[in-house]
């Protein structure tokens, strides 16, 4: 039976991933209820109910999970123990198994490995004494990655050489984590598909990312890549889907090597950053998509209506209060996506630009203007020797 509108959807966490869901299911007529610590938080300030709860506090979400006909995740820290716990009151989806594959990464790299998927050479750590015969499988340079909780490049140390480990091993916390080659790739690219709980798969376009300090900066499509890649990456993200059992939206992130070949970075079990172009570029959103899938509907439509570049809008924008939005709006292509997030800081994703063009280069180059803009409207506060940025 399909869960149709009138119906509410429940979400534990209430990031901009939640917020984005809830405007897609808002306009489709649903109802829209947020477990999160900060019950104002992005996803909160449109949530037609709001509990106030960590991520990883059973009462709550199972308090969530009774005031929602199905419950869906924004981010893949949920404790899947707890996901278990709240599935006797409401469908879970993705389900707990899902996360318990993907959400520590060294159980990620396992999952690959046994579904013979093409992935970076690592190596799995539990402890120091792990260490050497980890190097000599990896080499240099290599980057340490813990096992649990990490984002936007948080808990990862690059290691140039051996007697570097140590040391990293100190800052990534001495908890369990993954050893991986560092790839000199040439691109990276993510597939974003949609599976349904019959086995239904729709593909989003695939997306062509850029990232800086290891925090996407931008995403362009359609990417430029020849056709026979974009359908060996979509046969990856097909078997990954599928050998999960996934129901909703999911990103593949990959590696494009110098040689072609494709591995796989990462599995994000839930919408992602790499799809937020769909909303507005595509004839379904990567959020809508989402809920249809978890509500049991027929998926939509995919297209590309037009060649688009996201940007990024990180709080280092912020110096203390916002840019001059001008710098976006004067570009009638340009969308402002703003999250509602109250305190900016260098790093944090508060938002993001759209621009749509007829090339994804004029789209890029509308994008690279205001990129400059936004880090320079101001002079006075900006970095460097006075003068230096005109
Ligand atoms: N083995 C690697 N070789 C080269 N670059 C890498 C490697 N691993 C990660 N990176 C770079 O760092 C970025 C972030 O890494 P990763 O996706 O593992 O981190 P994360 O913290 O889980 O980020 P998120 O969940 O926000 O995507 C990658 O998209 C890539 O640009
Ligand atoms: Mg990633």
């Amino acid at each position: 039976m399909p869960i149709g509108p009138g119906s509410t959807i429940g979400v534990i966490g209430g990031g901009q991933l939640a917020r984005m869901m809830a405007i897609e299911a808002r306009r489709a007529g649903y109802r829209i209820a947020i477990l999160d610590p900060d019950p104002t938080g992005p996803a909160g300030q449109l949530a037609d109910l709001r509990i106030e709860g960590a991520w990883d506090d059973v009462g709550p979400a199972q308090e969530l999970a009774r005031a929602s006909d199905v419950v869906t995740i924004d981010t893949e820290h949920v404790p899947a123990d707890l996901l278990e716990a709240v599935s006797a009151h409401a469908p879970v989806r993705p389900s707990a198994a899902v996360l318990r594959a993907v959400q520590d990464r060294r159980a990620q790299r396992r999952f690959l490995a046994e579904n013979r998927l093409p992935q970076v050479r690592h190596a799995l750590l539990s402890r120091p004494a792990d260490l050497p015969a980890a190097v000599e499988r990896v080499g240099f340079p290599a980057l340490l990655k813990t096992s649990r909780g990490g984002y936007d490049g948080r808990g990862q140390v690059r290691v140039a050489a051996a007697e570097d480990l140590p040391k990293a091993w100190k800052e990534i916390g001495e908890a369990p984590a993954v050893l991986e080659t560092f790839v000199p790739f040439a691109k990276e690219i993510s597939v974003l598909l949609a599976r349904t709980e019959a086995g239904e798969i729709r593909f989003h376009p695939i997306a062509e990312n850029v990232h800086r300090h290891q925090i996407l900066r931008t995403t362009s499509v359609p990417a430029e890549i020849p056709s026979e890649l974009v359908a060996r990456a979509e046969e990856i993200g097909r078997r990954i889907a599928t050998a999960l059992g996934h129901v909703g939206m999911m990103a593949v992130e990959l590696f494009v090597t110098n040689d072609g070949e494709l591995l796989v970075n990462e599995i994000a079990p839930r919408v992602h950053n790499s799809g937020h172009f769909t909303f507005g570029a595509c004839a379904t959103s990567q959020f809508e998509q989402h809920l249809r899938a978890i509500c049991g509907l027929p998926l939509g439509e995919t297209l590309l209506l037009r060649p688009a570049v996201m940007l990024n809008l990180l709080g280092d924008l912020w110096r203390p209060g916002p840019p001059d939005w001008t710098a976006v709006l004067r570009h009638p292509s340009a969308h402002l996506h703003l999250y509602g997030k109250k305190r900016p800081f260098p790093g944090r994703k508060m938002g993001h630009v759209l621009v749509l063009a007829d090339t994804v280069e004029e789209a890029r180059r509308t994008a690279e203007t205001i990129a400059i803009d936004l880090e320079g409207l101001d002079e006075s506060r900006r970095e460097g020797p006075p003068g230096s940025g005109t």
